[in-house]
């Protein structure tokens, strides 16, 4: 067979490099998945150009009595598809040529008269999980680091490698269906409950286990779903629409419509049932290669690097390797140090927690022990180790036992004299190779340093609220922070299971600097009589988790206030801040945490807070300006987009792609867009100069709304409307006729 349009990657070895078959004993074959371009495998077009030859060599062997397909070692079977290859592919036609290429490559090995059995282990995501689908056979190592799964709707695509049916034909179209539409990647044993595996065994029996298995020295049951239930489900297709119908429900509410891999994947499993092979796979086939060359996919994958790059901040170089931290220790324990400190115990570092206030203290160790006993409730923990996270947290009145502290972060008031204070004393007391970290969200990290013993071991790590869900760090660099230390925080963060993004030190950071201007405008486009309904509701179907509005009143109106004029103090004019937020504020709507600010709060649990029904006498004009839904959109969007190029410039974040990626993951901006700068580059560079000149210039609006000098475009959007016209043919000369020009 041959392999269209699946892009080699440059380092790809010489035909036949990738695997390599060994025959231990007659009748046996051992497909080693072993390239050696990569330090796991990926299933790339070498390699799928390679596993085409085994099979054939396997097809015209006529003593084959088994076969078992392997990775290099019993951990290290494969990472699933070339997800870079994937993402260049160009049209839907190449598409469907290379999922049909590794449909059929999986039906050989499915038709294959031997038995096969696939021995897996360690990451097993995606096409990797469907190699061992089509295998009569899989066993897996009973290893932590096992995980297994479909994940492929997370990236804006469908299991397509045989997956979206298969997977229904093993385990029935219900766990199938969840199994796919959330993407999650289980540890062996959830996978064997599921039937997605048929058989456990511990590592270094995996390859010995699946070769019996393959001879049939040792027995075992293939785990397919069978029975009424299934029979039903796949029979009958009123029983699949009652399904859907439900299913779609939560997918919608989910997502909003805006990620249509969800809405195939629940079509084309659903749709499996009483099909072919051939009809199944040709349906499979034609969905992916719709969502793989979709903006979609692209923007989600497109994410996946940036989060992939992120992780590799923490990895050091060859010189400077980051050490793993074992003690660590917070003070402050409110919101943010009790969600910090919990966090680390909870990831094995062994934390003392500080703080001037007894109360504080009880509140973050029961919090700490409540969440950690919840985890445990749901098995997202065992027994033990949740009593060792719950063990490891201790706290205390007074600095004494930080002594061997790696880091020491503080999470105080957010005063910069206090937080000195803290910091110098803590450094008295603390090894001279502790970092010394601030939760900061606004104060400068520089001037933090100044005057303490080691400015290099100084840094700003500033997780958001909540903790436990918001899955970004900006890490801080101080003027005289030290590499190494940066690596190091990066190095925690990822370990803590979230994504680093390095910052420069300056007023709002990335991530605050980005909202200021978009919650500025929110608010001045209620002011001027806008429907706040409607402010939010945009926004939201925009793709933002909720509206501007909410967003304020979750961050509370004074902190919004506090933030909103130290911006201004660093930026001047164009982040003068408006003045909606003081009026609800002097009747002290400071948002959720009163109960009250543009929302009503504290309804029943699960309630969803309502909009208060007076916010009209807080409106300077209740007469709201002609403006279209759309001009609403680009106001607050495109004031976001002309900050982040401002930051762009100035080098506050290394390049785009963490630019976006901190957008995604620390403001929500909508994933399905692939962050800020992505979506302002779909709209063309151009086209997003012009609309910012023209909101800029806007003379009757300005009288109204104010605030338009953060309309001004940022000289890096003007560069790249330059450099894109410098590249592109000459906008002046004629285009090539396409059809003859008719004679005069
Ligand atoms: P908080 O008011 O909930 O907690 C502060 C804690 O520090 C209190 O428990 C207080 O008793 C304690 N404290 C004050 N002085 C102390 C001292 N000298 N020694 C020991 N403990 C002392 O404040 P929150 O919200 O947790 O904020 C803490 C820091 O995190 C601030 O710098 C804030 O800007 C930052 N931050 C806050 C976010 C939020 O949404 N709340 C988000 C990101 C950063």
């Amino acid at each position: 067979m041959e392999l269209q349009g699946f892009p080699f990657p440059a380092n790809s070895p010489e035909p036949g490099a990738c695997i390599r078959i060994e025959r231990p004993e007659e009748g046996l074959a051992v497909v080693i998945l072993d390239p050696p371009h990569r330090s796991l495998a990926v299933l790339d077009a070498p390699l799928l150009r390679d596993l085409d030859a085994a099979i054939s060599d396997l097809e015209s062997d006529p003593g084959l009595k088994g076969v078992v397909f392997a990775g290099r070692e019993p951990l290290k079977f494969a990472a699933g598809a070339d997800i870079e290859g994937i993402s260049s592919i160009a049209n839907e036609h190449d598409a469907y040529a290379i999922v049909t290429y590794v449909h059929k490559l999986f039906q050989r090995i499915e038709n294959l008269r031997a038995k096969t059995v696939a021995a897996i282990g360690g990451p097993v995501p995606g096409g990797a999980y469907e190699l061992s689908l089509s295998c009569n056979l899989i066993v897996a190592a009973d290893d932590p680091k096992t995980r297994i799964g479909l994940p492929e709707t997370q990236l804006g695509i469908l299991p397509g490698w045989g997956g979206s049916h298969r997977l229904p034909e093993r385990l029935g179209i219900p766990a199938a269906l969840d199994a796919i539409m959330t993407g999650r990647l289980l540890p062996a044993r959830r996978a064997w409950k599921k039937g997605m595996i048929d058989r456990l065994t511990y590592p270094h029996l995996l390859h010995q286990i699946a070769a019996d298995l393959a001879m049939g020295r040792e027995k075992c049951k293939p785990r397919r779903r069978k029975g009424m239930a299934k029979w039903l489900m796949d029979r009958n297709p009123l029983a699949r629409a009652v399904v859907r119908r439900s299913v779609m429900k939560t997918v919608m509410a989910r997502t909003n419509g805006k990620y249509p891999a969800a809405e195939a994947a629940l079509d084309v499993v659903l749709g499996s049932p009483g099909r072919s092979r051939e009809q199944a796979a040709t349906i499979e086939a034609e969905a992916v290669a719709k969502l793989a060359t979709g903006s979609v996919c692209k923007s989600l994958v497109s994410i996946f690097f940036a989060s992939e790059a992120a992780k590799k901040l923490g990895r050091g170089s060859e010189d400077f390797r980051p050490r793993a931290f074992s003690h660590t220790s917070v003070i402050g324990g409110g919101i943010m140090g009790g969600g910090i400190a919990s966090l680390f115990a909870s990831k094995g570092m062994d934390t003392r927690l500080i703080d001037l206030s007894r109360d504080a203290l009880d509140h973050a160790q029961a919090q700490h022990i409540f969440d950690i006993e919840k985890k445990a409730k749901r098995r997202r923990m065992t027994r033990d180790k949740a009593e060792a996270a719950i063990d490891r947290l201790t706290v205390s009145e007074s600095m004494n036992g930080i002594a061997n502290a790696d880091i020491v972060i503080e999470a105080v008031a957010e005063v910069m004299g206090v937080k000195r204070k803290i910091l110098a004393a803590a450094a008295e007391r603390v090894s001279d190779q502790c970092l010394l970290a601030t939760n900061t969200s606004s104060l400068s990290v520089t001037e933090m340093a100044k005057g303490l013993p080691h400015p290099e071991r100084v840094i700003g790590m500033h997780f958001f609220n909540p903790v436990a869900k918001m899955p970004l760090v900006e890490i801080v660099r101080g003027a005289e922070t030290s590499e190494e230390a940066v690596t190091e925080i990066a190095a925690l963060a990822t370990r803590c299971g979230k994504t680093p993004v390095v910052v420069k030190d300056v007023a709002g950071f990335l991530v605050n600097r980005l909202l200021g201007p978009y919650l500025d405008e929110a608010v001045r486009l209620f002011l001027a009589g806008v429907d706040p309904a409607r402010i939010d509701h945009l926004m939201v179907d925009f793709g933002m988790p909720m509206g501007p509005l909410r967003l304020l009143d979750e961050v509370g109106l004074d902190i919004a206030e506090h933030a909103a004029a130290s911006l201004h103090e660093a930026y001047g004019e164009r982040m003068t801040p408006s003045e909606g937020i003081a009026s609800l504020k002097s009747e002290e709507r400071l948002g959720a945490k009163t109960g009250k600010g543009f929302y009503k709060h504290g309804g029943k649990k699960g309630k969803k807070p309502q909009l208060c029904s007076d916010l009209k006498r807080f409106q300077e004009s209740t007469k709201a300006r002609d403006f279209s839904d759309e001009q609403i959109v680009e106001r607050m969007v495109l004031a976001m987009v002309n900050e982040a190029a401002r930051c762009l410039e100035e080098g506050v974040v290394a390049n785009r792609q963490q630019l976006d990626l901190a957008t995604v993951f620390g403001t929500g901006f909508a994933p399905f867009r692939g962050g800020l700068m992505r979506y302002a580059e779909s709209l063309g560079w151009s086209e997003v100069v012009a609309k910012l000149d023209r909101i800029a210039h806007e003379r009757d609006v300005a009288l109204r709304l104010g605030g338009l000098a953060k309309f001004k475009p940022a000289e890096w959007l003007r560069q790249q409307v330059a450099r894109q016209e410098s590249a592109a043919p000459s906008a002046a000369a004629p285009a090539p006729p396409t059809t003859p020009a008719p004679e005069a």
